[in-house]
Formats: structure tokens, sequence, C-alpha cells
């Protein structure tokens, strides 16, 4: 299965996704890495791991986010992609989009989802004296992280843990959940 991956930014996600498809018995392989910020190390790494990274800035496109949608839906259709891979995409979907790519599209959330969608998810769930954080691979929908869970990894809060400790530990939790639920999700 032929996978895109879209990032704004490090990367890291999209790193295990594709370092896990270019395994030789991998149901997938990202064939192209797309953000909407140029410049950014995501785009390197990709590279670096010899997939084509493209940069399609949002800015490009003023107010008309179905027009950035479009252009990058095109770059996606010529390298004949079927399953869409959100990794630290952070672009809120026109329906436009999410409608032509339904049950094609997934995301990961750094939350135990139904619980802290959107941002600063980290620091909610220590606020809330959470003893558990993680995240959550779903279908993506047009409810922002809504959609179908596929899969999703707990990690504990521990007592001494700020934002950015936690972040490092559903990080390495994340790496792994993804490449896996991915695959299994191609070859459902
Ligand atoms: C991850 O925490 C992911 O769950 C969220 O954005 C972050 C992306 O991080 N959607 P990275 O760029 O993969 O390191």
């Amino acid at each position: 299965t032929r996978v895109a991956v879209l990032i704004s930014g490090s990367g890291t996600n999209m790193a295990s996704l594709i370092a896990a498809g270019q395994a030789a018995d991998a149901p997938y392989e990202v064939v192209v890495v797309v953000s909407n910020v140029a410049d950014v190390a995501g785009l390197d790494k990709a590279r670096a791991a010899g997939v084509e990274a493209l940069a399609v800035e949002h800015k490009a496109f003023g107010k008309d986010r179905e027009a950035h949608e479009r252009a990058i839906d095109a770059l996606l259709a010529e390298r004949k992609v079927e399953v869409i891979a959100l990794a630290g995409y952070m672009r809120l979907l026109t329906p436009w989009l999410v409608r032509k790519w339904a049950g094609r599209m997934v995301n990961i959330h750094p939350s135990l989802l139904p619980l802290y969608p959107g941002l600063n998810t980290h620091a909610r769930a220590i606020e809330a004296g959470d003893l558990e954080a993680g995240c959550t691979v779903h279908i993506v929908t047009e409810g922002v992280d809504e959609g179908p869970v596929l899969g999703q990894t707990r990690v504990p809060i521990l007592p001494d843990d700020d934002a950015e400790t936690l972040s490092e530990r559903v990080k390495a939790a994340e790496h792994r959940l993804y490449p896996q639920t991915l695959a299994a999700f191609v070859a459902r």
C-alpha cells in the first residue's frame, strides 16, 4: 500500500513510519512526505531515508484552505497514494479533503482519546491528576481528533512528570504504535 505522510514539523513519527515501511515484509511503503511548512526537520529526515519530501506551504494559498489541500491531493494522485497518515500535521482539514479520503486517512494523537482532543494534551492530563496518559491512532473524520480508534497505548504518569517528560514517554509509545497500527490497517 502506497502511503503519504503529512507533517508540519520534526517528523519523529514520520521517521518511524518510514523505517517500518522499508522492512522487506512491510505491508505499506511511505512514498512521499508533504509538509505545509518549508524547511522543517521532518523533510530532511524523509530525504535522508530516501523518501521524496515536498513542501506545499499553506501560506501561498492565503485563506483558501481547500485550494491548499487540492494542491496536496493532486501531488498524491500523481504518486498513486492510497492511504494518508497524518503525523503532527498542524492544520485543520477541510470537509472536502476528509470526505475525499474517508476511510483512507489516519492520524496519531498524543492522548487516550476520547480524552483530550486538541492541543496541550499532556499538561491537561497532569493538571487533571490522571494516573495514565497515552496515544491513539484513529481514522480521520470531520470532527477534530474524532473517528474510530484503531489502536491505543497507555503509559503511566509519574509523580514528578511535567508536560515535557510525559511527552517523551508518550512519543516513545507513539513510535511503536503508529507503524504497527498502520500495518494492521492497510492489511485489514
Ligand atoms: C505527536 O505527538 C502526534 O501525536 C501529534 O503531533 C506530534 C508530532 O510529533 N499529532 P513528531 O513530529 O512526530 O515528533
